[in-house]
């Protein structure tokens, strides 16, 4: 084993850029140690911080036994195998680029064009943000993001970059909202230690609220990236994935209805890791309306281009504009019904959440569980929630939220059966606390230890699991 890797391997190699020793990844490790399966492992963790789109992956399947040709695998295909499996110049191949700009504008409602020759290619949405972070910003340069948001941008934008962060607070007493007086003050901040500031990202619609932009706020995000001659980054990962109204509006639609815009300022990142729940396939796509960054951009897609065997498949998948039509309505109804399951079990319990209508996650307030307001205690919430509970959901800290006790819950990554024992579980933990503030009320000197909470959730699997449980009740069980 090699000692003194701090000064044989590089700063990177050496530093915690990657993010992978935070709570968000300790989940994981927690589920990866112990996966939940109805049957083989009924006591397991069951996985609710992964943020996938599981469910309408029938269709897809179904769709792929029928166009056979679509893949170079196939009898019908395997005579396009060379052609495929050669080098291919980085611009992508144009049958792909052609129908991702068709599809980008189909998600838009058709009210703005996309030129396929602006489309680079990258490894998810992940190569996207490192791509452009390179191209707009120095080592030392920030870009401002309101809070919470996806803890992969640290990773994805800083760590190989030297670019910093800098968050923009937001909270709950207007549902998060960013408004001009936060953008102000973390743009005050970074002038204050000297730090230049080359952009705004915002993810739209976000992860982790659920909850997408609207006209006034985009159309202030643009005024001020113009007053402060920035760049704007738009994260619309999730922009077919919504399912409720208000919908989603693309900054390509206010930067059309604002003759001021400056395009050279405006970069939006997008992936199919989410709409089409294909992540697995590392298929991202970064549109810039600046030509130098477009230039740069591509240069640099020599280091996460999508495999041409990918690109083929889905160029024929997205052009089948029926398909298409139907997948994105059918996806759409099927998340909003599982978001109400979600939600309308957490309410149920008297469990609140944010009021969204997009993305995969509903963002849970579990502040009144708390012991204090402090993230101390929620991290203690949250190692009971993923080794009592046995879920492992994603706490707020890690999306840099400002306020501790909300928790992102995804729901798309798993079936009708697993989000009910997931609910029957989070109730039980609900059950507990109200029986211990109950308790402590009649007690008030004697506080429960974290082991008496554990030993009693195996208690109430009798209770939860039994018909006159509250979690079969016919809301929480309404099918997908
Ligand atoms: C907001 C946001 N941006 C970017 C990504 C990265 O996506 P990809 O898998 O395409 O790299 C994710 C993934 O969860 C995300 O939620």
């Amino acid at each position: 084993m090699l000692r003194n890797q701090d000064q044989i391997l590089s700063k990177i190699a050496n530093n915690d850029g990657h993010g992978e020793n935070s709570a968000f990844f300790d989940g994981w490790k927690a589920y990866d140690a112990d996966p939940y399966h109805p049957t083989l492992n009924p006591n397991g963790v069951i996985q609710m911080g992964l943020a996938e789109n599981q469910l309408s992956m029938d269709l897809v399947e179904e769709w792929v036994r029928n166009n056979p040709k679509a893949s170079i695998c196939t009898a019908e295909g395997a005579s396009q195998f060379k052609d495929i499996a050669i080098y291919q110049d980085y611009h992508g191949l144009p049958e792909f680029r052609n129908a991702v700009a068709r599809f980008m504008e189909k998600v838009r409602g058709n009210r703005v064009r996309f030129d396929p020759d602006r489309i680079v290619l990258s490894g998810g949405a992940t190569g996207a943000q490192e791509t452009l972070a390179f191209c707009l910003a120095d080592p030392g340069d920030a870009l401002l993001v309101p809070t919470p948001y996806y803890p992969g941008n640290d990773r994805d934008l800083t760590w190989r970059t030297g670019v910093e962060l800098i968050p923009i607070v937001c909270d709950s007493s207007n549902d998060f909202k960013m408004t001009r007086d936060a953008l102000e003050t973390a743009y005050k901040k970074a002038q204050e230690s000297n730090t230049k500031v080359k952009g705004l990202l915002l993810n739209n619609p976000s992860n982790p609220l659920g909850t997408v932009l609207d006209r006034e706020a985009l159309s202030m995000a643009m005024k001020f990236i113009n007053d402060k001659n920035i760049h704007l980054i738009c994260d619309e990962i999730y922009s077919a994935t919504f399912f409720d109204e208000p919908g989603f509006i693309s900054i390509a639609e206010i930067m059309q209805e604002s003759p001021d815009s400056n395009p050279d300022l405006i970069h939006i990142v997008y992936s199919l890791s989410k709409d089409l729940g294909f992540p697995g396939f590392r298929v991202g796509i970064l549109y810039s309306y600046n030509d130098a960054v477009v230039n740069c951009a591509r240069k640099m897609s020599s280091f996460g281009l999508v495999s041409t065997q990918t690109q083929r498949l889905l160029a024929f998948m997205l052009s089948d504009d029926a398909f298409v039509e139907k997948f994105l309505a059918e996806s759409a109804a099927r998340l909003g019904a599982r978001r109400g399951v979600l939600c309308g079990g957490l309410a149920q319990m008297g469990v609140g959440s944010l009021k969204g209508s997009a993305g995969l996650y509903c963002w849970m307030d579990l502040r009144r569980l708390l012991k204090a307001a402090t993230f101390e205690a929620e991290m203690e919430l949250w190692r009971v929630i993923v080794n009592d509970v046995r879920i492992n959901v994603s706490p707020g800290a890690s999306f840099h939220c400002s306020e501790p006790g909300w928790f992102r819950v995804c729901f798309a990554n798993m079936d009708d059966e697993t989000m009910r024992v997931a609910l029957s579980r989070i109730s039980k933990l609900v059950m507990q606390t109200n029986n211990s503030e109950a308790a402590a009320a009649r007690k008030p000197c004697r506080r429960r230890s974290k082991l008496e909470i554990s030993l009693s959730f195996k208690r109430m699997d009798e209770i939860m699991m039994s018909p006159h449980s509250p979690m079969t009740s016919p809301l929480v069980r309404t099918r997908t």
